[in-house]
């Protein structure tokens, strides 16, 4: 556990509480909460004794039964073709659940870089290695590099799109020949998939787990955290393959016996609801991103921002030669602005940073940006003020 990085958003988070009216442009969440028809369904269940009771491992039926259509329909997914559906808690919870039912320590999962740093430190707390593997300069997939990363030990390869933290939606070519690439090596596609409704302009998602011949190798990860502002909630699911039920199971009942009742039965009203309920958010982010990547193209040529279609985050290159997280703690103690370094999504080589746009309203996030960009032109034309983040931590 010692080998493994701390949990960012914790480290920035006191960061900020120790700096009142800071803007947080760091966790990763939306503003809204959940449908009000999930919210009455949670209250209904908390007076029915079995809501109070363990019920199935892999989650309640009826919101087994409301996914196998969704997938079906919205994510051309069909679990008759030799899939299982697990309900979790959290998306999060199913890509560990994953990493326990096909590895042994000392095997190898490949992460495309930038990854989302729980992928990380699921694979190493199972004893397993992460293979870092670089994105080209719009963060998109190297099918070159992925290719060459695979070795005797490698079990699986990640993808997220939309990504997390790059906001880059990953093309379907390539999604394509990661999948064939898998299927090829005897490999497992792990396809992380929270931010599916959120894809900007043009820019559309696809599932893996849809390919003819996918089924066989492919795990297809979920969230409601998202979507539906269901966060703490603790919902999400996965579809996987069906020679893995019994490890799958078995990690599911050792960590969590089964999915929260009440969270469950909140889970199946809003996919009633549908995805009908995220889109009018997600149209409210499309202003919101038009309005961060205005802003943050005014910083070239100090930094720049690749095209990020996707989610409610872009990646932001600062070409200077200092340590983002001292930048980071300076924006933060300096300029009342937060966002999260680079080297947390294994971006070790220059400066980076994660703005996230999904939890604020517009002119706060407006503002946020505003500082963010004067208070990099200060720290960045001014490195001898820095002061060392280890230093201020110190006793
Ligand atoms: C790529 C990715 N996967 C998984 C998660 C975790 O989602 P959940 O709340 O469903 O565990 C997040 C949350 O930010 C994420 O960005």
């Amino acid at each position: 556990m010692d080998a493994i990085q701390a949990p960012v958003i914790a480290v920035v988070g006191a960061l900020i509480r120790e700096t009142p009216g800071t803007i947080s442009l760091g966790q990763g969440v939306v503003h809204y909460g959940p449908p009000t028809a999930a919210v009455d369904a949670v209250r209904a269940a908390l007076g029915r004794h079995a809501t109070h009771e363990y019920h199935e491992v892999a989650g309640l039926p009826a919101l087994i039964d409301r996914i196998t259509t969704k997938l079906r329909r919205e994510n051309a997914i069909d679990v008759a073709a030799g899939s299982r559906i697990m309900v979790t808690a959290g998306a999060n919870m199913a890509f560990m659940h994953a990493v326990m039912a096909t590895t042994v320590p000392g095997d190898e999962v490949i992460l495309p870089v930038p990854f989302y740093f729980n992928h990380e430190m699921a694979i190493e707390m199972a004893g397993c290695r992460a293979v870092r593997v670089p994105t080209d300069g719009r963060y998109q997939l190297r099918l070159d590099a992925l290719d060459a990363a695979v070795t005797s030990r490698t079990r699986a390869i990640v993808t997220i799109s939309p990504n997390n933290p790059s906001g880059a939606v990953l093309s379907e070519a390539s999604l394509r020949a990661v999948n064939a690439l898998c299927a090829e090596r005897g490999l497992y596609h792990f396809s992380d998939e929270p931010y599916e409704y959120f894809t900007y302009g043009g820019a559309a998602h696809v599932s893996p787990g849809s390919f003819s011949d996918a089924a066989a190798h492919t795990v297809s990860m979920y969230s409601l955290s998202k979507a539906y502002g269901f966060a703490g909630w603790r919902i999400g699911y996965m579809v996987y393959p069906e020679h893995l039920a019994g490890a799958m199971l078995k990690s599911q009942d050792t960590i969590l016996i089964c999915p929260p009742i009440a969270s469950q039965e909140g889970a199946i009203a809003a996919l009633d609801v549908g995805r009908a309920y995220c889109d009018p958010f997600v149209r409210e982010l499309a202003e919101v991103r038009g309005l961060v990547v205005r802003q943050l193209a005014s910083l070239a040529p100090l930094a720049d921002v690749p095209a990020a279609d996707g989610a409610f985050y872009c990646l932001l290159r600062v070409h200077t030669p200092l340590d983002p997280m001292t930048i980071c703690e300076r924006l933060i103690r300096e300029h009342q602005v937060a966002v999260i370094p680079g080297t947390a999504f294994g971006m070790t080589d220059g400066c980076y940073f994660r703005v996230a746009y999904g939890a604020l309203q517009r002119d706060t996030v407006a503002e946020g940006i505003g500082r963010l960009v004067a208070g990099l032109r200060a720290i960045v034309k001014a490195p001898t003020q820095a002061t060392s983040a280890s230093a201020e931590a110190q006793p």
